[in-house]
């Protein structure tokens, strides 16, 4: 039976194919071709007797820059609904709801020396990244892979050969748990001091991420250097459309004012106090990226340079981000008078 698309955004894809990557990790390929770039992920719809759907993101673990279909890396949660699902149940020349590619976990140039940091299926945009930097820069990059065991180690043999092929550009870090033990900050910062001026990429459990960022903040790394993918499941319904709302005159009288810088382009706009920056930016026909409209997933952070908001869910940021000024758009409403974001 063929599938209907839920949202205006999505798509229906066919699985072109599904690869046994380790014991509890399986990729699926997708028989389309994406415009996106290395780091993103995109957001699969799964049907559940419980409640309809779940939509649950999944990183690209290929590049754009590579001549192959895009795919995702999926690793079973214990217990959890969406990945067991997937791995039991999604087959090849099957059909999947899809919303297209998001994310900000995005390199702002490839032709930089990197440090990427992956544990587990973090691995997975990391993976996107390494290829795409690989193929499109020239500069060194250093990868710290972590894994409780080598069967665990997703992409192992792949990772082996892009060695292989870039001697001088591309050392790997195995981190083993079963020789080096858990990574903690302390033999994190031992491993990676010569790498503190790079840009930072890192993606993995909680406890990884923590780790990583103590070590990083122990070696003397530049905040602005780091960026981080959090995974988390999404707990709203991703596939629903953004439905553009009139605003009455009561709104508009008692509304913000905000100004936006998007991609060069500067505007103003009326800010009404209870509706998101996402839902104004969209219901004035202004192209700004959004994916899961729950203050999960990251793709509406921008910058807010004046002004005050309030978030209803904010896990999408870490503390940094929050200090840095960051926000999400699809939380945010405003909580001033006068307004400046940047994207
Ligand atoms: C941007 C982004 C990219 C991502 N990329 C990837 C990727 O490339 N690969 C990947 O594998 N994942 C990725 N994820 C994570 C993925 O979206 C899911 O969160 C993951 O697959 C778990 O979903 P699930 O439905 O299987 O687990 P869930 O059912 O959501 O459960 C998650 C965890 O909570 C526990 N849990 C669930 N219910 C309860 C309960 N009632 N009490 C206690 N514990 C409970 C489960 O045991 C499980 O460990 C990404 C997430 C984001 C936001
Ligand atoms: S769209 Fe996902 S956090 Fe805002």
């Amino acid at each position: 039976m063929s599938l209907t698309p839920h949202s205006e955004r999505s798509q229906i894809v066919k699985v072109l194919q599904v690869i046994d990557e380790t014991v509890d990790a399986k990729s699926f390929v997708f028989a389309t071709e994406w415009d996106y770039q290395p780091g993103q992920f995109v957001t699969l719809r799964i049907p559940s007797d419980l409640t309809g759907s779940v939509a649950r993101s999944y990183s690209l673990y290929t590049s754009p820059f590579d001549a192959v279909r895009p795919g995702v890396t999926v690793k079973r949660s214990p217990g959890g609904y969406a990945s067991n699902w997937l791995c039991d149940n999604l087959s090849e020349g099957d059909e999947v709801e899809v919303l297209p590619p998001a994310g900000a976990f995005v390199p702002e140039s490839l032709d930089v020396p990197m440090l990427l940091l992956a544990a587990g299926s973090g691995i997975t945009p990391i993976m996107s990244i390494l290829s795409a930097a690989l193929s499109q820069g020239s500069q060194h990059i250093v990868l710290l892979y972590a894994n409780a065991s080598d069967a665990d180690t997703i992409f192992y043999d792949d990772i082996s050969s892009l060695e292989a092929s870039h001697p001088g550009q591309l050392t790997v870090i195995w981190w083993q748990a079963e020789y080096r033990g858990i990574p903690d900050a302390d033999s994190l910062a031992a491993v990676l001091s010569p790498y503190h001026s790079r840009a930072t990429y890192l993606c993995g459990r909680d406890e990884f991420m923590a780790a990583c960022k103590e070590a990083l903040r122990v070696i003397g790394t530049d905040r602005s250097l780091v960026h981080q993918e959090i995974y988390a499941s999404l707990s709203g319904d991703a596939f629903a459309d953004v439905v553009p709302h009139e605003t009455t005159d009561a709104e508009a009288a008692d509304a913000a004012s905000v100004t936006v810088y998007n991609l060069g382009a500067t505007f103003t706009i009326a800010w009404p106090r209870d509706r998101t920056l996402v839902d104004v930016l969209i219901a004035g026909g202004h192209d700004v990226p959004y994916s899961c409209q729950s203050g999960e997933c990251a793709t509406c952070i921008c910058r807010l340079s004046k002004g005050t908001v309030s978030m209803d869910v904010s896990d999408g940021l870490d503390p940094e981000d929050k200090e840095d000024g960051y926000i999400l758009g699809c939380q945010a409403k405003p909580t001033a008078d006068e307004l400046e974001v940047e994207y």
